[in-house]
C-alpha cells in the first residue's frame, strides 16, 4: 500500500518535474548560411578560414578559398553547425584566418540568441573590409521567448505571478494525489470492515443455527461435550 502510494504521487509530480527541467536546459544550433570575405591576410597562398568560439573547437570552412566570392551553404555540411547557444548566454566568437605563427582575426564579437530575432532566424555579421557572414539559428526564437518571459519574471508582479502559477500547480497536484490516496485507503478500510462484519454475522448465524438445532433436539449446550 505504501509503495503504491509513492507511485501515485510520483505519477502526479513527474510531468511537472519534466516541464521544469525542459524550461532550464535549452540549446539552439547555429549554422552558417553564407559568407564572403573581402580580404585575405596571407599573401602567397589561399586562405584557411575557421570559426571559433571561446573555449570551443575550431570549425574550419574548407570551401572558403578566395576573397570577394559569396559562398552559400545548406546548413548540412560535414563541418556544420558552427556552434550551439545555451539558454540566452552569449558566446564570444571569432572568424580567423589560420597562420602558422599567429592566426589573423577577421573579427571577434558576441554571438547572442537575441541577434536572431528575424522570423527566418537569420542574422548577418558584417565587418567592413573584412567579411559578411549570414548565420542561421531557427531555435534561437524559442530562447528569445524564454528570455522575454524570464525578464518579465524578474520585474515584480509577473515574477510573483509565474511563481504562484507553479506553486499552485504543485500544491493542487499534491492535494489531489493525497486526497486520491486517502480516498483509496478509506475505501479499502471500509471494504475490509464490511467483510469482517459479514464474516462475523455469518459466524454468529452459525451459532444461532446450532442453538436452534440443539433446541429442537432438546439438548442443552452442556450435553454436547461427550462428543
Ligand atoms: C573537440 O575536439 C576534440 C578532439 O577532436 C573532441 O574530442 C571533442 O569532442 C570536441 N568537442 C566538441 C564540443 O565538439
Ligand atoms: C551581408 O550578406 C547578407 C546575405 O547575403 C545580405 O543580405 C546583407 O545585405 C549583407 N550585408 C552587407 C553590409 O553587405
Amino acid at each position: 500500500m505504501i509503495s503504491g502510494l509513492h507511485h501515485i504521487i510520483f505519477l502526479f509530480l513527474f510531468p511537472i518535474l519534466l516541464l521544469r527541467s525542459s524550461e532550464f536546459v535549452s540549446t539552439a544550433v547555429v549554422t552558417l548560411n553564407s559568407i564572403e570575405i573581402f580580404t585575405t591576410h596571407e599573401w602567397f597562398k589561399s586562405p584557411t578560414v575557421y570559426f571559433q568560439c571561446k573555449g570551443e573547437n575550431k570549425t574550419f570552412l574548407p570551401d572558403v578559398k578566395g576573397k570577394d566570392i559569396k559562398y552559400m551553404f545548406k546548413g548540412e555540411e560535414s563541418w556544420q553547425p558552427l556552434t550551439e547557444l545555451l539558454n540566452r548566454k552569449c558566446k564570444r566568437c571569432s572568424l580567423y584566418e589560420e597562420d602558422p605563427i599567429k592566426s589573423d582575426v577577421f573579427d571577434e564579437w558576441e554571438l547572442c540568441a537575441s541577434d536572431f530575432s528575424r522570423s527566418d532566424g537569420q542574422y548577418s555579421h558584417f565587418k567592413e573590409k573584412e567579411f559578411n557572414a549570414t548565420l542561421i539559428c531557427i531555435e534561437c526564437a524559442s530562447l528569445i521567448v524564454d528570455a522575454n518571459s524570464d525578464s518579465k519574471e524578474s520585474s515584480g508582479s509577473q515574477n510573483a505571478g509565474k511563481g504562484m502559477h507553479w506553486a499552485l500547480i504543485v500544491v493542487i497536484s499534491v492535494l489531489v494525489s493525497t486526497l486520491f490516496v486517502l480516498g483509496l485507503v478509506i475505501v479499502v478500510k471500509y471494504l475490509q470492515k464490511r467483510k469482517r462484519r459479514k464474516e462475523q454475522a455469518r459466524f454468529l448465524q452459525l451459532f444461532e443455527e446450532d442453538d436452534d438445532i440443539e433446541d429442537e433436539l432438546g439438548i442443552g449446550p452442556l450435553s454436547s461435550s461427550p462428543l
